[in-house]
């Protein structure tokens, strides 16, 4: 590709936004570089010019600032304030992910030994176990823009649109340093054999899993997922880092409590038993709401409402709920008691280790 190619195809992907006419030449030399295939020296260009707008945005960071107008029916950039010690993870999740920051904040010292950070991670769990608040951790940890891709201004109805689309979005999201977030993830990565879908899905999918590839390092992409048994090996096997985020169990209830009490003061401390048992199976998004239904009742009660009492009556409310014939919550399907069996259940829903199975695309 000629010089003036590679600032047209610079112009077309619209990377160039409102920057200044330096970031732009940058920016072509980034692009002419990958087309020469020389990707190391086109990602410390990224680097150089990602760490000088992180610099430039320390002071105040507007929302939507990096995506190209052409861009924005199918990327988001959300803020993303939440930091690693707000989520409460288990052991095991809390380990792989402080891992993985910490690699990834040293990728200057594994390049000095020809070795890249892993970035493709994915997410598994049921829902309102903490993944898309993850994938916002990831990006504060980071210090990048958060991205969340958009389907609904993906998915194009016109033969090819989509992958075209596609392009555009990877073509973008791999020139910065940043975590683009893939929630949902099984509405693309569907297993490629079902035969319900049709064939712009699997072309999608197809073109995703090719142009996943050729992310470079510098674009964290963060894929998050119900429902594992949709997602086909070719999928799966993309991933570098693949966590199970399990419903939380007593001893992250146990911890919520903890935090509870240093708002509501140690007099709680009598219902925390109650507070644990009754809320095991639940997730944390369900635990959340149960709390601040507490938290505004004792608001709307004008000081006569104790909080140990209000817990209290709110648990015994919760407790007859499931009592009552017809009532399903939904929230207490597995015995979330036992950590390893939590972990067990969710590992049996992965596809089946070994070689592809013929006709497999990639
Ligand atoms: N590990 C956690 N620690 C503390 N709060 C949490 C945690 N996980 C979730 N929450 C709370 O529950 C809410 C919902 O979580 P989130 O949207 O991240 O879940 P999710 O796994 O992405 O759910 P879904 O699969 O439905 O998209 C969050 O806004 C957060 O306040
Ligand atoms: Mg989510």
């Amino acid at each position: 590709m000629t010089r003036t190619g590679a600032i047209r195809r610079t112009e077309d992907t619209g990377y160039s936004g409102d920057r200044t006419s330096s970031q732009f030449s940058l920016q072509a030399l980034v692009a002419e570089a990958r087309a020469q295939q020389q990707n190391g020296i086109a990602e410390r260009i990224v680097d150089a010019m990602a760490s000088d707008s992180r610099k430039r945005r320390s002071v105040a960071r507007p929302q939507s600032y990096h995506v190209p107008l052409e861009l924005s029916e199918m990327l988001v950039e959300l803020k993303a304030d939440r930091r690693l010690k707000d989520l409460i993870l288990s052991p095991e999740v809390s380990t792989e992910v402080q891992e993985f920051i910490s690699e990834y904040a040293d990728m200057a010292l594994l390049r000095s030994h020809g070795l890249e950070p892993r970035h493709k991670v994915l997410l598994v769990g049921p829902p309102g176990t903490g993944k898309t608040s993850l994938a916002e951790v990831l990006a504060h940890e980071l210090r990048m823009p958060f991205y969340v891709v958009r389907y609904d201004g993906l998915i194009g109805s016109f033969l090819g649109e989509t992958a075209t689309r596609l392009r555009k979005l990877t073509d973008f999201v791999a020139s910065q340093r940043c975590v683009v977030f893939f929630d949902e993830f099984d509405t693309v990565g569907k297993e490629r054999g079902d035969t319900q879908e049709t064939g712009e899905i699997k072309r999608v999918v197809s073109s995703l899993l090719l142009q996943m590839d050729s992310i470079p390092t510098n674009c964290v992409i963060v894929c998050a997922t119900n429902h594992p048994e949709l997602l086909d090996r070719a999928v799966w096997r993309r991933f570098e880092l693949r966590v199970d985020v399990p419903l939380p169990g007593s001893q992250e209830i146990s911890q919520w409590f903890n935090r509870l009490r240093k708002d509501f003061g140690a007099a709680i401390a009598s219902v925390e038993k109650e507070f644990v048992s009754t809320l095991n199976g639940m997730n944390f998004s369900d635990i959340e709401a149960f709390t601040l239904d507490v938290r505004r009742k004792i608001v709307l009660s004008r000081g006569k409402l104790a909080a140990d009492q209000a817990l209290a009556e709110g648990l015994a409310k919760l407790r007859q709920k499931r009592s009552t014939p017809g009532e399903t919550d939904h929230s207490r399907q597995t015995d979330n008691k036992d950590p390893s069996k939590r972990r067990r259940i969710k590992a049996d829903k992965r596809p089946p280790e070994g070689p592809l199975p013929e006709g497999t695309l990639i």
